[in-house]
């Protein structure tokens, strides 16, 4: 990771404007030239389901809210909330909610919704979670979320990125789990972390559906082949990963389900579009 780029901020005295609906920033991280994190307050009055996404942003030029939706990446306990973001050069939102520092304030919508919820699932007795690029920040959620372990034997989370640096973000708070008081017991022995890149070199090359259509997966975590029996899966990245995945797995015979209809796997955008 480029030190210079990781840059956390501490909460200064400046106070946020008071809108409806603004919360207060109280940390950001920068942790490559195209990603970032921070945490702001939480509206007293929201509650949310691990994995949902909710809609955040800036006061436009125009004087209207210029609002994106966003994974809450905290898991449903924490009292703050936090979110993992790219920074889209040109991007109406992030090219100016990158500039942002502890004591501003941010809008935030309290109306969370989403489909990557344990409720979406019947139950099983292993989770996958496939992420790529800031579909990571779901299943930062759901990782941290002890229901999680409670719900299944072993939960399994890829990350596939570009590059080595932009997996940092999710290696520490894997690493951290495992150092956890609340939920380090728990995930002991039974969260496998598989991160692999596709344009630069690092433990495991190449994209996450070739590495399972190869078996390479299962053999390097000594799992059984996908089993619409006992595996259930959660997958978040840009629309073409997800059509992809979605095929793997109605070809290994699981079927997509959602909050009004529970099923073996369920799949959100992690953006619209074709990406940065
Ligand atoms: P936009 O005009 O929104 O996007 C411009 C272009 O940038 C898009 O067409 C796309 O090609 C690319 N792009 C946008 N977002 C991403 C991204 N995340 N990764 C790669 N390329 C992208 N974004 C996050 O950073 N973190 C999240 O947790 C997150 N959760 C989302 C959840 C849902 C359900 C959806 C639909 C989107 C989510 N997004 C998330 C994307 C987010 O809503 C915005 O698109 C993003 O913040 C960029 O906003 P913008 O106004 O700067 O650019
Ligand atoms: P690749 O480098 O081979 O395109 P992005 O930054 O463009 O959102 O991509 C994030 C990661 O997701 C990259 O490693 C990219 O691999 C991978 N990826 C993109 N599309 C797919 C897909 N259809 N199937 C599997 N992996 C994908």
């Amino acid at each position: 990771m480029n030190e210079q780029l990781t840059v956390t901020q501490t909460l200064s005295a400046k106070a946020a404007p008071a809108l409806p609906d603004t919360q207060t920033v109280t940390d950001v991280t920068h942790w490559t030239d195209r990603l970032f994190s921070f945490r702001v307050t939480r509206p007293k009055s929201l509650r949310f389901r691990s994995g949902e996404f909710v809609m955040i942003g800036l006061t436009g030029d125009n004087g209207r809210p210029l609002l994106r939706a966003y994974s809450i990446a905290s898991p449903a306990w924490d009292d703050e909330l936090e979110f993992y973001s790219i920074k889209v050069p040109d991007g109406p939102l992030t090219s100016r909610l990158q500039h942002i520092r502890a004591g501003d304030g941010i809008i935030l919508r309290p109306k969370p919704v989403g489909t990557l919820v344990h409720d979406a699932l019947l139950p099983g007795r292993r989770l996958y979670f496939f992420s790529t690029g800031t579909g990571f920040a779901p299943f930062a959620s759901l990782l941290r979320d002890p229901e999680t372990y409670e719900k299944y034997e072993q939960v399994i989370i890829t990350h596939t990125c570009r590059e080595v640096a932009e997996l940092e973000y999710g290696r520490r708070l894997i690493a951290a789990l495992h150092g956890d008081p609340l939920i380090g017991e728990m995930v002991a022995g039974r969260l496998k972390y598989y991160p692999t890149t596709t344009r630069e070199d690092s433990a495991t090359t190449g994209r996450i559906t070739d590495l399972i259509t190869c078996g390479r997966l299962f053999d390097d975590l000594g799992l059984p082949p996908l089993d619409p029996e006992t595996d259930r899966a959660m997958v978040c990245g840009s629309l073409a990963f997800n059509n992809d995945i979605r095929a793997i797995l109605e070809g290994a015979g699981l079927c997509e389900g959602a909050n009004s209809e529970p099923a073996q796997f369920v799949v959100e955008k992690a953006f619209v579009g074709d990406g940065v």
